[in-house]
This record gives structure tokens, C-alpha cells and sequence, in this order.
């Protein structure tokens, strides 16, 4: 397959890119800050002993330059991707973001505005391709109205909104979105918090989002047992999610 990777300088992002490389996939790596994309090119390399992958600067937050990278990125793989796949996003404590506007401002653009802004720039070049696969990390937090992640559960639960959405009226053409959803994962994003049961390492869930892709599954909760845990959580009477933590 060839995969465009946005994000995958750290946590799942590079897990994911370690295993496509490692099967011989080709791969086009997309992120904000060159010197890190050219460090994880030659980190691939070393491991694979076969060429660096090309690079593409791509900030989430810069989304004047989306059309001219995700053009960038369909020509350095030759001008066909199979798949673009962005784990890229920020994230904050509620506490954080409601101590700091411009923080929360910055957030909902990347990890929601702008992320479908991307994803439309795909989308069209993906008509143009005749199909693709666009693979979007979304989360569980945007499962459920939960305290710790009101603002950035908001952002997520937008993404997978619009994931599963354009799934729905663009499958059939060919064009198919898999909207990924990790639990807790052991990553610099998630450094210093407490960690809630099912927490995972980075490796196991970019394995099964691997898979995910590879057969284009609208949805995936990775690890598995968050698919039932977000249920039941789902299902909580208010009452009850007002006097818990979680
Ligand atoms: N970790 C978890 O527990 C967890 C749980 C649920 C969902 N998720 C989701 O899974 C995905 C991956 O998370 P992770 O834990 O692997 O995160 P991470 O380790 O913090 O890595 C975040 C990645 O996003 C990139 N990034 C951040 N801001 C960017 C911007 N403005 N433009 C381009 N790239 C940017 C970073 O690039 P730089 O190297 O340049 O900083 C880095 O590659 C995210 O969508 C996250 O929301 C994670």
C-alpha cells in the first residue's frame, strides 16, 4: 500500500508508521516541523534498511497550505495513495483548556476544524484517484459527555461525526473513512495522567488500527473493550455521571 501519515513523528502515529514500513508499505511522512519528520524518515530507514520515506511539511494549524501538501504528498509516492491516515492532534486536561482560551481556540481548530479541512483536500484528490481510504484518530472521549474531557470530547465527537457521516454518502464511490477510537494510550499525550483501566501501549494499538485500515472498517475501538465500556458508559443515567470522576 502507499500511506501518507500525518503525525507520525510520536505516540500511535509512529508505532503505525514502524509497522506499515516494517510489511514494505511505501510511505509519504506529513508534520509540522521538518527536522522531526527527517529524523523519523531516517529512524524508518535504520529499521528497515531500505530508503527514507519522503517528508511533506503539513501544520494542522496552517490550513492555507493543506491543498499544496496533500498535492506534495500524492507526488512523492508517484501520485497514488491508498490510504492517508492522520493520528495528529493536541491535546489538554478540561482544567488546562479552562484556564487558557487561546489553548482551547488552538485545539478546536486542529483537532476539529481543520482536520476536516484536510480531510476535504483528500477527499478531492481521492475523487480524482477513483478511491482511497481516509483513516481519522478520533477518540472515545468524543463517545460520551464525560467531566475530564468536555472540550476536547467536544472536538472528538465533531470528528467522528464527520467521519462516519462522509463514510456513509461516499462509500459506495469508492472513497471509504475508518474512524479510529483509542482508549487510553500510553503516549506523550497522555505523560503524567492517572491511568484508567484498559490503558495500552502505543504498538498494540497501532496493530489492530493497522488492521482496521487494511480492511477499511468504518469504526474501531482500539483496544477492543472500549466498544463495550463506552456502551455502558453511554448508557449512565446523568444523575449518576455528575457524582463520578470519569
Ligand atoms: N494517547 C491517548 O490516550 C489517546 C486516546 C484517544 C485518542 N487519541 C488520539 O490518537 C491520536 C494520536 O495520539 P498520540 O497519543 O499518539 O499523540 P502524541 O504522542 O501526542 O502525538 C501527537 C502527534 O500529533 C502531531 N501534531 C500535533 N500538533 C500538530 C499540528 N499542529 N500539525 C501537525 N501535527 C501535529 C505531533 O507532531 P510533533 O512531533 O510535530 O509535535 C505528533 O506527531 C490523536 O488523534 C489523539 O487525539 C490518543
Amino acid at each position: 500500500m502507499n500511506i501518507a501519515l500525518l503525525g507520525a513523528t510520536r505516540g500511535i502515529g509512529r508505532a503505525l508508521a514502524r509497522l506499515a514500513a516494517a510489511r514494505g508499505d511505501r510511505l509519504v511522512l506529513l508534520g509540522r516541523d521538518r527536522g522531526t519528520l527527517e529524523r523519523s524518515a531516517a529512524d524508518l530507514a535504520a529499521r528497515t534498511g531500505r530508503p527514507e520515506p519522503p517528508v511533506v511539511e503539513c501544520d494542522l494549524d496552517r490550513p492555507e497550505d493543506f491543498g499544496a501538501a496533500v498535492d506534495a504528498a500524492f507526488d512523492a509516492l508517484g501520485g497514488r495513495i491508498d490510504a492517508f491516515v492522520v493520528t495528529a492532534a493536541r491535546f489538554a486536561t478540561q482544567e488546562a483548556l479552562e484556564d487558557d482560551l487561546e489553548e482551547t481556540a488552538v485545539l478546536l481548530r486542529v483537532d476539529f476544524t481543520h482536520t476536516i479541512v484536510l480531510c476535504e483536500h483528500v477527499r478531492r484528490r481521492f475523487e480524482a484517484q477513483g478511491g482511497g481510504t481516509i483513516a481519522v484518530f478520533s477518540s472515545v472521549a468524543g463517545d460520551a459527555p464525560r467531566k475530564p474531557v468536555a472540550i476536547y470530547g467536544a472536538a472528538k465527537a465533531g470528528l467522528s461525526h464527520y467521519v462516519l457521516s462522509m463514510d456513509l454518502r461516499h462509500r459506495d464511490r469508492g472513497i471509504r473513512y475508518v474512524c479510529i477510537k483509542p482508549g487510553f494510550v500510553r503516549t506523550q499525550m497522555t505523560a503524567g495522567l492517572p491511568e484508567p483501566p484498559f490503558a495500552a501501549d502505543p504498538d498494540v494499538v497501532a496493530a489492530r488500527a493497522l488492521r482496521a485500515i487494511d480492511k477499511a472498517a468504518p469504526e474501531a475501538y482500539v483496544p477492543a473493550i472500549w466498544r463495550l465500556v463506552m456502551l455502558v458508559i453511554r448508557h449512565l443515567p446523568r444523575a449518576v455521571m455528575r457524582r463520578v470522576g470519569f
